[in-house]
C-alpha cells in the first residue's frame, strides 16, 4: 500500500463509526439512503452538513486515479465537464463557481454584438444578479411574462420587432429562459410555448441560453428528457449545488465552439479557482442517479401526503404545472414549534410564509433516509408533544 492509500485507509477507519451514518463502506458509491438519517425538507439535494460533506469529499479523492484541477481546468474538473456534456447531450461543457458568473459568462458570449436580451422579468438573471449584464458586459435586458413562468411567443415577437424598428435599430442577440422558475415556486415553462420561442429565435438568427439550475427536475413531470431541453437551446448552466450536493459551483454546456476559449473569460471575472475540486468532485458521483432518485423522493413524498391528509389539521396544495415543492398548512399549532418538535425527530421543515404560516416543502431525495409512515408518524407526535 503506498503512502496516500494508507493514510487514506487509516482516516477512513478512525471515522467509521461515522461514516457508517453518511456514506456506508468506504468502498461503496455514496448514495441518499446510506448517507445520515436526517430528512431536510428545505433543500434541493441532500442538504450535507460540514462534517458529512468533509467525509464524503475525502471518500471520493481518496479514490485511485483521482486527479486534482489546476486553476480550475484538468484533473476531475475535465472529467466532470466532460460527463455533464454528455449527459445533456451537448459537445463540451466549462465548470464556473457560481450559476449567476455562468448566466453572464453565456449570455455575454452569445450576445455578441446584438446587446438586447430578452430575460423572464422573475429570473434569477434579472432580479438576483445586481445587474451583472448590464453593469459589466454592456447589455441591455428586457424583462417579459412579469408575475408569470412562461414568455409566450406573441409577446417575443413584439419586442424583436419593436427593437428591430426603432430609430436606431437594434437587435435581439439573446433570449434567456430560466426552467423551472425558482420565483414561481418552481412552477415549469410549457414546453410548447418554448419550443415555439426557439423555432422563431432560431429563424430570426437569435441565440438561445437556458438557465436549468433544478432543470433536474423537470424530466418527472414534463415528460421531457433534459437532453430534449438542452436540445432547444445553444447553451445551458446546471448548478452543481442545488441537486448534486457540491459545495457550490455551475456547468455551463454548449458546443465546442461556444466552450472554446471560454475558461479565458471565466478568469478575466475572477472565476478560475486555483484548486476547484474541493467545492464539486463529490458531484459527479449523483449525475447517474439523482433523476432516478428524485422520482422515487416524489413516491414517498406522495405516500406521506396521502396519510397526513388523513388527518383534517394538515391541508396539502401541490403547485400547477410544479416541480419539487408542495405546501403544507398545520392547524392546531404554531408552525414554531411543529418546526422544533419536528427538528428533535430528525426532520428539518422549511420557514414558513409569515402572513399565512404555510410551509413551503421541498421534495429531495433526503426523503428516501426514511419512510412515509415513520414521517407521518413523526408529524403527529409532533402535534401531541
Ligand atoms: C434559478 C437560479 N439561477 C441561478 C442561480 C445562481 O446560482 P449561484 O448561487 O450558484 O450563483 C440560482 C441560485 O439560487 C438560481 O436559483
Amino acid at each position: 500500500m503506498d503512502r496516500r492509500h494508507f493514510l487514506a485507509a487509516s482516516s477512513l477507519a478512525a471515522a467509521a463509526p461515522v461514516l457508517s451514518q453518511t456514506i456506508g463502506s468506504s468502498t461503496q458509491t455514496a448514495n441518499a439512503s446510506s448517507l445520515s438519517k436526517r430528512v431536510d425538507f428545505t433543500t434541493d439535494g441532500l442538504g450535507l452538513n460540514p462534517g458529512e460533506y468533509a467525509m464524503l469529499l475525502q471518500h471520493t479523492v481518496t479514490k485511485e486515479n483521482f486527479e486534482p484541477d489546476y486553476y480550475s481546468n484538468g484533473g476531475a474538473i475535465a472529467e466532470l465537464e466532460q460527463k455533464f456534456a454528455k449527459y445533456l447531450g451537448k459537445e463540451a461543457a466549462l465548470f464556473v463557481p457560481t450559476g449567476t458568473l455562468a448566466n453572464h459568462l453565456a449570455v455575454r458570449k452569445l450576445a455578441g454584438n446584438d446587446r438586447r436580451v430578452i430575460v423572464q422579468a422573475e429570473s434569477h438573471f434579472y432580479n438576483d444578479s445586481g445587474d451583472c449584464a448590464e453593469t459589466l458586459s454592456d447589455l441591455n435586458l428586457i424583462p417579459l411574462a412579469q408575475g408569470r413562468s412562461t414568455i409566450e411567443l406573441a409577446e417575443v415577437k413584439q419586442w424583436v420587432e419593436r427593437s428591430a424598428g426603432g430609430r436606431v435599430p437594434s437587435k435581439v442577440g439573446v433570449i434567456s429562459i430560466e426552467n423551472p422558475v425558482r420565483r414561481k415556486n418552481h412552477e415549469m415553462v410549457s414546453f410548447e410555448e418554448l419550443q415555439r420561442v426557439c423555432v422563431y429565435a432560431r429563424e430570426q438568427g437569435i441565440r438561445l441560453h437556458m438557465d436549468g439550475a433544478r432543470m433536474f427536475n423537470l424530466p418527472l413531470h414534463s415528460g421531457k428528457s433534459v437532453r430534449d431541453y438542452a436540445a432547444l437551446f445553444d447553451s445551458v448552466y446546471v448548478s452543481l449545488w442545488k441537486h448534486f450536493n457540491a459545495a457550490s459551483g455551475a456547468i455551463l454546456a454548449g458546443d465546442a465552439k461556444f466552450i472554446e476559449g471560454l475558461f479565458h473569460v471565466r478568469r478575466m471575472f475572477g472565476g478560475s479557482l486555483p484548486h476547484a475540486w474541493p467545492q464539486v468532485a463529490v458531484a459527479t458521483q449523483y449525475l447517474e442517479s439523482y433523476e432516478q432518485e428524485y422520482a422515487k423522493a416524489w413516491k414517498a413524498a406522495d405516500q406521506l401526503i396521502v396519510l397526513l391528509q388523513q388527518d383534517a389539521r394538515f391541508k396539502i396544495d401541490k403547485v400547477a404545472n410544479g416541480t419539487s415543492k408542495f405546501f403544507l398548512s398545520i392547524s392546531g399549532i404554531t408552525p414554531e414549534l411543529v418546526t422544533e418538535r419536528m427538528h428533535k425527530r430528525g426532520f428539518l421543515l422549511p420557514h414558513t410564509n409569515p402572513d399565512n404560516g404555510i410551509f413551503q416543502m421541498q421534495v429531495n431525495p433526503s426523503i428516501l433516509r426514511s419512510s412515509p409512515t415513520k414521517m407521518a408518524r413523526a408529524f403527529f407526535d409532533s402535534l401531541k408533544d
